[in-house]
This record gives C-alpha cells, sequence and structure tokens, in this order.
C-alpha cells in the first residue's frame, strides 16, 4: 500500500471517529465519565441491594422516582420529607412495585429546617435498621424572581433549607458512618451548583455552597476511603419544582409554571444517579442537550461560558414574565402572553 492511500485511510478513520464521538455528544445526557460508568462501571442492581438508604424530599419528583427505582433495587429505605401523607402514598407504591415488606420502609416526617429535630430522626433510622448505608440529600426548593424584587427573607429560607438543612442532617448521620468506616453522603446540588442564571440567584448560592461545602468535606474524609461523597448535578428535570419554587415573597407561591414536558424524564435522571451512586462518582451532570454543553463550556471556558449567559438572559428573564418555562426559554423565541 502506497503512504498516500495509508494517509488517505488513516483520515477517513480519524474524521469517522470523531463523527462518531460528536453524534455520541449530541445524544449525551450526563458528562462523559458518568456515560463511560453506565456503560462500563458497577451495576446498582449488584452495589446497592441490601443497603439501607435514607432519602430526603422523597414524597415528590426527583427523591420519589428514587424511591421507586430504589425500591426495586431490594434496599431498605427510609422516606423523608415534610408531608407524611404523601411519603405513606409513596410507600404503599414502593410496596406494590417491589419485593420489600412493610419493615423494609419508614416514613419519618421531617423539616430539613427544624435542624433541632434531625438528631432525633437519625436515631429512629439506626433503632429501625441498626446501620445507614447511604445518605441522599435531596430536599430542596428552588427560585424565580429577580434580585431587584426578592426579600431578604426568601435568600435566608431558602439557605436554611437547601444549605443549613442539608448540612445539619448530614452532621448527624456522618459520626455513624464514620464509626462504621463505610457509608456514602450523595447529595442533589445542580447545575447551577457551578453556573449561574438569572432568576435563580439565592437558589443558585445555596447549591454553590454545597459544592464547596461537600467537596471539602471529602477532603477531610481522606482518612476513610470508605465513606464516599457525591454530589449530584441534574439540570432541567421533570418535578414540581417550578411549582414550589420560592418567588420574590416567602409566602408566594409561582403565578406561571409553564410546560414542564421539554425537560429530561424523571426516570432516567434517577437511574443515572443510582450509576453515580454505584460508581462512587464525585461529581456528576446529569442533563439533556443543549445544557450539557453549556455545563461544558462553564467548566473549561468560562469567558464564553459568561458572554453566552449574558447574551441568553434578558431572553429568559422576557420569557419568564410572558409565562414561558424559564429553563426552556432559554432557547424558543419570545412568546407573548395572550388575554
Ligand atoms: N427538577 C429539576 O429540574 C432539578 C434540577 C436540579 C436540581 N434539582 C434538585 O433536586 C432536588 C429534588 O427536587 P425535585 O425536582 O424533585 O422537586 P420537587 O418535586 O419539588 O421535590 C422537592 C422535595 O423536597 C421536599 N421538601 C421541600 N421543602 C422541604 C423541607 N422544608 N423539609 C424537608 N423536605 C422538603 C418536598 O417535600 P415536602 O413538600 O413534603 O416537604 C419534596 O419531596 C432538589 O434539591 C432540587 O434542587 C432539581
Amino acid at each position: 500500500m502506497s503512504w498516500d492511500l495509508f494517509l488517505s485511510l488513516l483520515l477517513v478513520c480519524v474524521l469517522l471517529y470523531l463523527g462518531v464521538q460528536l453524534v455520541r455528544f449530541v445524544r449525551a445526557d450526563g458528562d462523559l465519565t458518568l456515560l463511560w460508568a453506565e456503560w462500563q462501571g458497577r451495576r446498582p442492581e449488584w452495589e446497592l441491594s441490601d443497603m439501607v438508604v435514607w432519602v430526603t424530599g422523597a414524597s415528590s419528583g426527583i427523591g420519589e422516582e428514587l424511591a421507586y427505582q430504589l425500591s426495586k433495587l431490594g434496599t431498605s429505605l427510609v422516606l423523608s420529607s415534610r408531608r407524611a401523607n404523601e411519603l405513606e402514598r409513596v410507600k404503599n407504591k414502593c410496596l406494590e412495585i417491589s419485593n420489600l415488606k412493610e419493615k423494609d420502609i419508614l416514613v419519618l416526617p421531617l423539616d430539613l429546617t427544624d435542624r433541632s429535630s434531625h438528631q432525633a430522626a437519625t436515631k429512629t433510622v439506626l433503632q429501625q435498621f441498626g446501620h445507614i448505608d447511604i445518605l441522599v440529600n435531596n430536599g430542596g426548593r428552588s427560585q424565580r424572581s429577580l434580585f431587584k424584587d426578592t426579600s431578604l427573607d426568601v435568600y435566608k429560607e431558602i439557605m436554611e433549607l437547601n444549605f443549613l438543612g442539608t448540612i445539619s442532617l448530614t452532621k448527624c448521620v456522618l459520626p455513624h458512618m464514620m464509626e462504621r468506616k463505610q457509608g456514602k453522603i450523595v447529595t442533589v446540588s445542580s447545575i447551577l451548583g457551578f453556573i449561574g442564571a438569572p432568576l435563580a440567584g439565592g437558589y443558585c448560592a445555596t447549591k454553590h455552597a454545597l459544592q464547596g461545602f461537600f467537596n471539602c468535606l471529602r477532603a477531610e474524609l481522606t482518612t476513610y476511603p470508605e465513606i464516599t461523597v457525591t454530589n449530584i448535578c441534574p439540570g432541567p428535570v421533570q418535578s414540581n419544582i417550578v411549582h414550589n419554587a420560592f418567588t420574590e415573597d416567602i409566602s408566594k407561591k409561582l403565578e406561571n409554571v409553564g410546560s414542564q414536558e421539554h425537560k429530561m424524564a424523571t426516570s432516567r435522571c434517577v437511574r443515572l444517579m443510582l450509576i453515580s451512586i454505584a460508581n462512587d462518582l464525585k461529581e456528576v451532570w446529569i442533563s439533556e442537550q443543549p445544557f450539557l454543553t453549556v455545563c461544558y463550556i462553564w467548566q473549561y471556558a468560562p469567558t464564553w461560558a459568561w458572554w453566552l449567559t449574558n447574551k441568553l438572559a434578558n431572553r429568559r428573564i422576557e420569557n419568564f414574565k410572558n409565562g414561558v418555562d424559564a429553563d426552556s426559554s432559554y432557547f424558543k423565541p419570545l412568546k407573548k402572553k395572550t388575554n
């Protein structure tokens, strides 16, 4: 074979390879390490069955779906959030779809902002199951309001819930894991834990705080190699998060929730979360395009990211004011409210 032919063939192979990788990236719904773990890594079915998992925010959305998928794996569950009736509904469905028995699921109502109750709640879990393998810090609320309109009380409350509530519960569970020298602390942050977007300053601050905190905690636990810390960063996912979001005033509900259909399916997000937990990944991004590309730009080319975010910010704000869901509105034309 001549050199020319060889080099042409090599070029075709390289172009083909790059083309395949490009198509894979366009279709990706998680960061590349996570998708590699999905393909080649440990299966949740092998790693997580028979564990005791405490899920906060288990009455709705991601936490609810997590309870269903974990129950099918055979894990014992502690389901926590404020609404006991909703937790009972989730428990009953878990019993219906899995082989778990009544004794395997503890409904434990808990308000993350009531920090004085967290120690007693931890004691209750330990009395029932003897140990906690995995704590999933998932409970939380988002925000849709501009800083200029938002009361400081909202920032205080969202910090109390998303940040202080989460680290308070972690502080109660961690000594037990340290005693056993094993455990997994999983925190549902957000892609807003490392990028910025208008209308969510308080929420974004809490998620940045969580990322910073848990990255430090991981570094403090290096002498406990079997205690792992995983930060999960989802992009837009179907749930009640927008419905439950804080607005400019503590007691005001969001008027325009908008359609959530364009968002990632909750079941897919949770499957990728389980893969992340089974593989002890330190930080994962779970998001469809174009948000996944935005994550990569924020991580590796922040100057471009700031330029892009500024370009799109007004569109997001205007669309939000017109009742279009803020997460979709970056990439859609302005649609005026008809009334
Ligand atoms: N969906 C998304 O697009 C998305 C994207 C990135 C990150 N996340 C994160 O995912 C997590 C779950 O949110 P989701 O999307 O599933 O929203 P969701 O459907 O609104 O669920 C939120 C959960 O948090 C619980 N919660 C709220 N306030 C609480 C409190 N004071 N104490 C204890 N639990 C409380 C709620 O239960 P009760 O009302 O019964 O208390 C509910 O179970 C959140 O941390 C959120 O920031 C979501």
